[in-house]
């Protein structure tokens, strides 16, 4: 069996396996922003990921995808209902999400957490090579750390955490609190979106462990200490850039708007449909702003584009049904024939379609209620190689602790909301211009290659082990 000096744990692999109705199996990209960071990261390298095929039932055979090993784990269908849709993210998400949606605890999603996180250890520690590096991802995995580190001393071990860290006040809930941490602390380097996030983490620590920390670090049973970081990850600016540019993308964009009639104004939303992401509030500002007769259609058209996700999560189908019926409102009330106010799609699409959409669009709306980053921030930034455009950007996402020039807002105030998308719309070209020069800049000069090299080193940076008795 093949292993490997590179070995990456994420919850999904990059590609989800799908049964058609006619009965064929068919590979299709996984939705969100950890996908996307982490794929383009691993085929610049030689390495293996392991993960799940996001059916239920027996794993596939590991297998080569875009020059990636891909190593699947098994879930069953009672471990994506309480580890995967219960415990992963009926449970943390909340937490970790200020309780935009109330947190569900329950002992025996908990059970099947500790049961998938020590096969994901075992599966990992079958393909590290001696001495290799393993890269834990996100929240689902919080426990490898510790697991991998008891099967495989040898191995150096990151943890990334692609959403918030929450505050110590909401993480307390958690009746699992402490083995969590603890399962963290197996690592030897922890990176986070941001600082208040490596923060949060390192109080948590401090407050619910009784851990010794100094600055970044967390002391481990006097043996050893624990840094946690902000190293904010980001999107292949060159490759995302270079497939803008293409000829076939930038047609399709005239395409999308001569389709929606060649509006003054295209306005453009796009999210998993989640609660996090503040599409609610979005589309309120954006009905007031067509009832107080400050923009109308056709001249000012809204693109939603809502991808699909964790469908079977009680609180995402109460979301789609008010999502769904405020569109049907917005549109009864205030659209024409052949001019409806909101273009509401609820699919994902490939990544050609979607660049095509970032050039199209004249405003960008990212107006989550708390996202760790929101990689789609990033994404159109890097697709306006024509510096068009304007990003309302949410002060609740980690992507604006780096594009703090973009139009800010807090989408729990819908004034200011409305506000942030008249400037964006008003403001001279020249202007805006000139901002997305410097949000160019920024996502250019923290790109995902850099992203994974500053927390690889980080990680390599880590004191050998064991550490010396003091
Ligand atoms: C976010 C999380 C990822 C997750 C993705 C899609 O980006 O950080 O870990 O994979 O959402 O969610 P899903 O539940 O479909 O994997």
């Amino acid at each position: 069996r093949p292993t490997f000096d590179l070995v990456v744990a994420a919850n999904r692999l990059p590609v989800d396996k799908v049964v058609t109705e006619t009965g064929e199996t068919e590979w299709r990209r996984s939705p969100g922003g950890l996908v996307t960071a982490m794929e383009s990261v691993m085929r610049a390298q030689p390495g293996a990921w392991v993960g799940w095929a996001g059916d239920a039932g027996d794993a596939p055979e590991p297998f080569e995808e875009d020059g990636i090993h891909l190593e699947p784990v098994p879930l069953s269908a009672a471990e994506v209902r309480d580890f995967y849709e219960g415990f992963s993210n009926d449970t943390l998400w909340p937490i970790y999400h200020d309780v935009i949606v109330p947190a569900r605890f329950h002992r025996d999603w908990w059970a099947s957490y500790q049961t998938v996180n020590r096969r994901f250890a075992e599966a990992v520690a079958e393909v590290a090579a001696p001495g290799a590096t393993v890269w834990v991802q996100d929240y689902q995995l919080q426990l490898v750390p510790a697991l991998v580190r008891e099967l495989r001393p040898d191995v150096r071990i990151g943890w990334f955490d692609h959403i918030p860290f929450p505050p110590v006040e909401l993480f307390a809930q958690l009746p699992w609190r402490a083995q969590l941490l603890e399962g963290l602390l197996g690592a030897d380097f922890l990176g986070f979106q941001r600082q208040a996030d490596a923060r949060n983490f390192v109080r948590a620590c401090r407050q619910l462990l009784g851990a010794a920390t100094k600055g970044d670090r967390v002391a481990v049973d006097h043996e050893r200490q624990v840094r946690a970081a902000a190293i904010p990850i980001s999107v292949d600016f060159r490759g995302l850039e270079a497939l803008a540019k293409r000829p076939d993308v930038r047609a399709r964009a005239k395409e999308i708007r001569a389709s929606l009639g060649d509006p003054k104004v295209l306005m453009l939303g796009v999210d998993r449909l989640d609660y996090t992401k503040g599409i609610r509030h979005r589309l309120k500002a954006y009905e007031e702003l067509l009832l107080e007769g400050r923009i109308s259609p056709p001249d000012v058209t809204f693109v939603q584009v809502a991808t699909p996700s964790r469908e079977r999560v009680e609180a995402y189908r109460l979301l789609r049904t008010e999502i769904e019926q405020t569109v049907g409102r917005i549109n009864g009330d205030l659209g024409h024939i052949g001019a409806p106010a909101v273009h509401y799609l609820h699919h994902s699409y490939p990544r050609e379609e979607m660049a095509a959409l970032f050039q199209a669009a004249d405003v960008m709306l990212v107006t989550p209620l708390r996202d760790g980053m929101n990689l789609v921030a990033k994404e159109y930034v890097t697709c306006r190689y024509d510096l068009g455009g304007a990003l309302v950007l949410s002060e609740f996402t980690g992507a604006w602790h780096e594009l703090h020039q973009s139009f800010a807002c807090n989408p729990h105030d819908i004034e200011g909301l409305k506000q942030a998308i008249l400037r964006a719309m008003n403001t001279p070209a020249k202007d805006k211009q000139r901002i997305m020069r410097a949000l160019r800049r920024r996502v250019s000069d923290n790109d995902v290659q850099r992203w994974a090299s500053r927390y690889l080193a980080a990680l390599a940076a880590a004191p050998e082990r064991p550490a010396p008795d003091r």
